[in-house]
């Protein structure tokens, strides 16, 4: 496996591998590396003949409060996982690399990046899009696998994609969890083991919602306010949002017709988590089940 520092020495990679006829698969992370991670690597390995990752902990996705200091890292570790999973290379650049000084152009997908987390976070969908399309732009993929746990991340992306005919198609993976429910998350390492029981708050309110969802409740309203009731529960977790949106559009909606997906996101601490759930028709979403 071949760990690259620079732009030229990746694409150089990319460009032997695809001309060679083989499709190249692509994992975009910032490390910290999880099972969920490693689900997407195992989902590109089938689709691809080869599979490169990255691994860079964006400062543009990142509010002047958040995390990015303290952010989970532990290359050594993530390289390891990757290799066993038999990556053929990653990508691993600097922040200089990937913005030089005087780098003032920014990816903006207008409306979308306003709506669940974008509203917590001013600035962070930008900051996803533009290191997204950078990547996109150096590595050069066919396919490229998001979480599905970062639902609003992957309509967002998927819209920069179709807006701006990148040559990738987007694949989305069944989010990750762990046998309690608790959506596998970088973020998962902050917790204490008492935060950690909080933190099912997010996902016992999604199971509310999808409980009601399946005895036919259909109004929004509804099934929100009682997730968010299911929510508060616990102590200690404090919720941010729990709203009901089109999986694409992430508009409002009133009425559950097709499928929607409820998105919910709170802080445990000062450790803010996100979870998600598709409410399907008659079916149960797939993804909402323990996949461990
Ligand atoms: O989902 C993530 O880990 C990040 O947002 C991504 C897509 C790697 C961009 O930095």
């Amino acid at each position: 496996m071949d760990i690259f520092r620079t732009i030229p020495d990746v694409r150089a990679a990319s460009r032997t591998i695809r001309s060679d006829g083989k499709r190249l698969g692509f994992v975009p992370t910032m490390g910290a590396l999880h099972d969920g991670h490693l689900s997407l690597v195992r989902a590109a390995r089938t689709q691809c003949e080869a599979v490169a990752a990255s691994i860079f902990v964006n400062p543009l996705q990142f509010g002047p409060n958040e995390d990015l200091e303290k952010y989970p890292r532990n290359f050594d570790r993530d390289c390891e996982l990757l290799r066993n999973d038999s990556v053929d290379f990653i990508f691993a650049p600097s922040v200089e690399e990937m913005y030089p000084e005087g780098a003032v152009t920014h990816v903006t997908v207008e409306g979308l990046s306003d709506r669940l987390c974008g509203q917590s976070r001013p600035g962070h969908f930008r900051g996803v899009t533009t290191v997204v399309a950078k990547l996109f732009h150096i590595v050069e993929p066919d396919i490229a696998f998001f979480g599905q746990k970062d639902a609003a991340q992957l309509a967002i992306i998927r819209r920069m994609v179709r807006d701006l005919n990148f040559a990738v198609e987007i694949v989305a993976c069944p989010i990750v969890r762990e046998p309690d429910g608790l959506a596998m998350s970088s973020r998962n390492a902050y917790l204490s083991s008492k935060d950690r029981k909080a933190a099912l708050a997010l996902y016992r309110s999604l199971m509310e919602v999808q409980k009601l969802f399946q005895q036919g409740e259909r109004n929004a309203d509804v099934l929100m306010i009682a997730g968010r009731k299911a929510f508060m529960e616990g102590e200690s977790a404090r919720l941010d949002y729990l709203k009901i949106v089109h999986p694409d559009s992430l508009d409002s909606l009133t009425d559950v017709k097709e499928t929607a997906l409820a998105a919910v996101a709170g802080f445990v601490g000062t450790t803010r988590l996100i979870d998600n759930v598709l409410l399907r028709g008659e079916e149960v979403a797939v993804h909402s089940k323990a996949t461990v």
